[in-house]
C-alpha cells in the first residue's frame, strides 16, 4: 500500500535571470485513485534536464510552458502501484513523463514498461534514456560524423557530452572536449575517451586554445553550450564541416537574448551545415541506440558516471547546481528506493 500523502514541486513563479528556490512551490495532496484507462506510479528516480529551464519562460517553444501552480514535470523512472490499465501490473518498473511529486498517475499510454537487467534503474534516465540519444542522434544523423573526422563538444563532461565522445571514438573519429573545470577535463580523458580536453573557465583566449588542440580543424561540432565557445569553435570548422546544434546552455538564464556569435560570414566562407534539433523527432534512430547501448554497456564500451540528489526536497537544488556546472554526467533525483 502507498503512504497516504504525496509530496509534489509546483512552479511558484517565473525565473527572471537566474533560477532561484523561490521559484518552487512545496505542497502535499492525497495519493489518489487511479481511474479507468489509469496507472499509479510510486516516483523512484527523477531527471532534472537543462530544457526545463525553457519551460518555466512563457514563451512558445517546441514544448508547451510549466504553467504558474502546475506540478513540474521530468522524466521519471518507477514502479507501478495500482493498474487500471491493461499491460500494467503492481510491481512493474516504468518510465515516462510524470511529475516533481512522489506519486503519479498518468493514462497508461504515456508510460513505457522497463524489463531491467542488470543495470541501474538511473541509467534508463541516462545512457540509456534521453541524453544518451541525444548525443547519438546529433553526432551520427544530424552531423553525419564520419571516422577520422575531428568532433569538438561542449559541456563535453555532463549527460549528453560525456555519451557524445565515447560514440565519436567507437566510430573512430579524434574527439576534443571542453568542461568547466580541470577536474572535469581529467574525467573527459580518463573515464570518456577523450583525446583532448580544455577548462574554458582557464582559458585566456578560447580561438586560440581550440586550434591549438584541433591543430587539423574541426570536422563536427556537437553544440550544447553557444555564446563564446560557440564562436570559438566557428574559427576552427574546416571547409565542409558539420555543426549539431544541440543546446546552448550558457543563454538559458540571460533575462535577455544576447546577440548572436561573430564570425557569421566564416559559416559562408568555409560553405559549413549548421543544424539545430529535437531528440524526439527522430524516433527512429532513439530505438537503434538504446539496442547499442544495451550492448555497449554490457561489453564495458560505454562508461557512465551521474550525480544523486537525495529526496524530491533536494530536487530545486539539484536542478539550479546542474545549470551552474556542478554535475558530472547526469544530474539525477532520488526520490525512493526499488
Ligand atoms: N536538442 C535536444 O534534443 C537536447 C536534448 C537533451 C539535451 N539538450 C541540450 O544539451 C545540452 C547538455 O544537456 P545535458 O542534459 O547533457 O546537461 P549537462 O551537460 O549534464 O549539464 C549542464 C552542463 O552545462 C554546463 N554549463 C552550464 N552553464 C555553462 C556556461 N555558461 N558555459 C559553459 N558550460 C556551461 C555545465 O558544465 P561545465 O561545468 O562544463 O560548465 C553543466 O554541468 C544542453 O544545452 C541541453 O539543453 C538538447
Amino acid at each position: 500500500m502507498p503512504e497516504t500523502n504525496n509530496q509534489q514541486v509546483r512552479l511558484a513563479s517565473r525565473p527572471s535571470g537566474w533560477v532561484t528556490p523561490d521559484n518552487f512551490e512545496f505542497t502535499v495532496e492525497p495519493v489518489g485513485e487511479p481511474a479507468q484507462g489509469q496507472v499509479l506510479v510510486r516516483n523512484l528516480l527523477m531527471s532534472v534536464d537543462p530544457y526545463m529551464r525553457g519551460r518555466m519562460n512563457d514563451v512558445r517553444s517546441y514544448v508547451p510552458p510549466f504553467r504558474l501552480g502546475e506540478v513540474l514535470q521530468a522524466s521519471v523512472v518507477g514502479q507501478v502501484v495500482a493498474s487500471e490499465y491493461d499491460g500494467y501490473a503492481e510491481g512493474d518498473y516504468v518510465t515516462g513523463m510524470l511529475g516533481w511529486e512522489n506519486y503519479s498517475i498518468c493514462d497508461g499510454r504515456q508510460l513505457r514498461k522497463l524489463t531491467p537487467g542488470s543495470e541501474p534503474l538511473s541509467w534508463h534516465l541516462g545512457i540509456l534514456g534521453m541524453p544518451g540519444m541525444t548525443a547519438y542522434v546529433g553526432l551520427m544523423k544530424i552531423a553525419e560524423a564520419k571516422p577520422g573526422e575531428t568532433v569538438f563538444v561542449s559541456a563535453a563532461s555532463g549527460a549528453v557530452g560525456s555519451v557524445v565522445g565515447q560514440l565519436a571514438k567507437l566510430h573512430g573519429c579524434r574527439v576534443v572536449g571542453s568542461a568547466g573545470s580541470d577536474e572535469k577535463v581529467a574525467l573527459l580523458k580518463q573515464e570518456f575517451g577523450y583525446d583532448a580536453g580544455l577548462n574554458y573557465k582557464k582559458s585566456e583566449s578560447l580561438v586560440r586554445d581550440i586550434k591549438s588542440l584541433c591543430p587539423k580543424g574541426i570536422d563536427v561540432g556537437f553544440e550544447n553550450v553557444g555564446g563564446d565557445i560557440f564562436e570559438a569553435v566557428l574559427w576552427s570548422m574546416r571547409d565542409f564541416g558539420r555543426i549539431a546544434l544541440c543546446g546552448m546552455i550558457s543563454n538559458y538564464n540571460d533575462a535577455e537574448p544576447q546577440p548572436g556569435p561573430r564570425g557569421m560570414m566564416l559559416i559562408v566562407g568555409r560553405r559549413l551545415t549548421i543544424r539545430g534539433f529535437i531528440v524526439r523527432d527522430h524516433p527512429a534512430e532513439c530505438q537503434e541506440y538504446v539496442t547499442k547501448a544495451a550492448a555497449w554497456v554490457k561489453e564495458g564500451k560505454l562508461r557512465y558516471h551521474e550525480t544523486v540528489a537525495e529526496g524530491l526536497e533536494n530536487a530545486p537544488k539539484a536542478f539550479i547546481d546542474m545549470l551552474k556546472g556542478g554535475n558530472v554526467g547526469k544530474q539525477i533525483v532520488k526520490l525512493a528506493d526499488a
